[in-house]
């Protein structure tokens, strides 16, 4: 595991958009999986920005989205479908069919998870960006997750969800479970790319990089992984 880090927060992003940005440009046809929340936004202004001003493009790319809450609106901005389409997808070239994800409409949802199991497993994921929960979850692999885990319907954790009120403020409640790619899709990636910012993460950083494996801890399994570089600020590296 390769672990950088950064001056602060925006270096820690444009040391993740520099690896994106080099892994998009590498290839005529390039497989992205995406992550969503506060610390990817950032992550994904910095390759707008060098879309609208250093010609990255996107027109190559199909992107995989990791998760996708179940019980929320088509139309709901937390939804993260629609998250990746607004921070990422409708302000770079990517074509209109270049988006993947979950559907938690789908009737079947034990046949949607296999779908996109299948899905993703065949399209091999290139690079797969990754954030961090609190808790030390990966996508929505909550502790306890097994490393064997594959795309399924889980129970979202009290943590992550009054970590993630935040999104959706006081009228509306967080949903209480979600489609998540599980952590052997997650590993099944070429490379893995961590980014985590802030103190809030540091306890959680600390225990996937140098801790044993556990279950307890999804990131840790990131360990495993032949490929996987961790982008960090000074906080969310401050218990290393
Ligand atoms: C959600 C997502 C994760 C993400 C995490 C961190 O729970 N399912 O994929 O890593 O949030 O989000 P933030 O960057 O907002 O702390």
């Amino acid at each position: 595991m390769k672990i950088i880090v950064a001056e602060d927060r925006a270096a820690a992003s444009k040391c993740a958009a520099d690896i994106v940005d080099h892994f998009v440009r590498g290839q005529r046809r390039a497989l992205l999986g995406v992550a969503t929340g506060r610390t990817t936004e950032v992550l994904y202004a910095e390759l707008v920005r060098r879309h609208q001003q250093d010609g990255l493009s996107f027109a190559g790319v199909d992107v995989y989205l990791l998760d996708e809450y179940a019980g929320i609106d088509p139309d709901d901005p937390c939804r993260f479908r629609n998250v990746v389409q607004r921070e990422l997808a409708q302000r770079v070239d990517l074509r209109r069919d270049a988006v993947h994800c979950p559907d938690p409409d789908a009737p079947d949802l034990a046949g949607e998870c296999c779908r996109y199991e299948y899905l993703v497993r065949s399209a091999h994921i290139g690079l797969q960006i990754l954030g961090i929960g609190s808790n030390g979850h990966i996508a929505f692999n909550e502790p306890g997750s097994a490393f064997d885990s594959v795309t399924r319907i889980v129970t979202l954790s009290e943590q992550t969800r009054s970590d993630n009120a935040r999104f959706f403020g006081d009228d509306r409640p967080v949903p209480e479970r979600a489609i998540t790619q599980g952590i052997s899709t997650i590993l099944a990636a070429a490379e893995l790319l961590l980014l985590a910012c802030g103190e809030r993460k540091a306890a959680a950083v600390a225990r996937a990089v140098h801790g044993p494996l556990c279950e307890m801890v999804p990131a840790s399994a990131l360990q495993l992984h032949a490929s996987a570089t961790v982008v960090l600020d000074p906080d969310a590296a401050s218990l290393l």
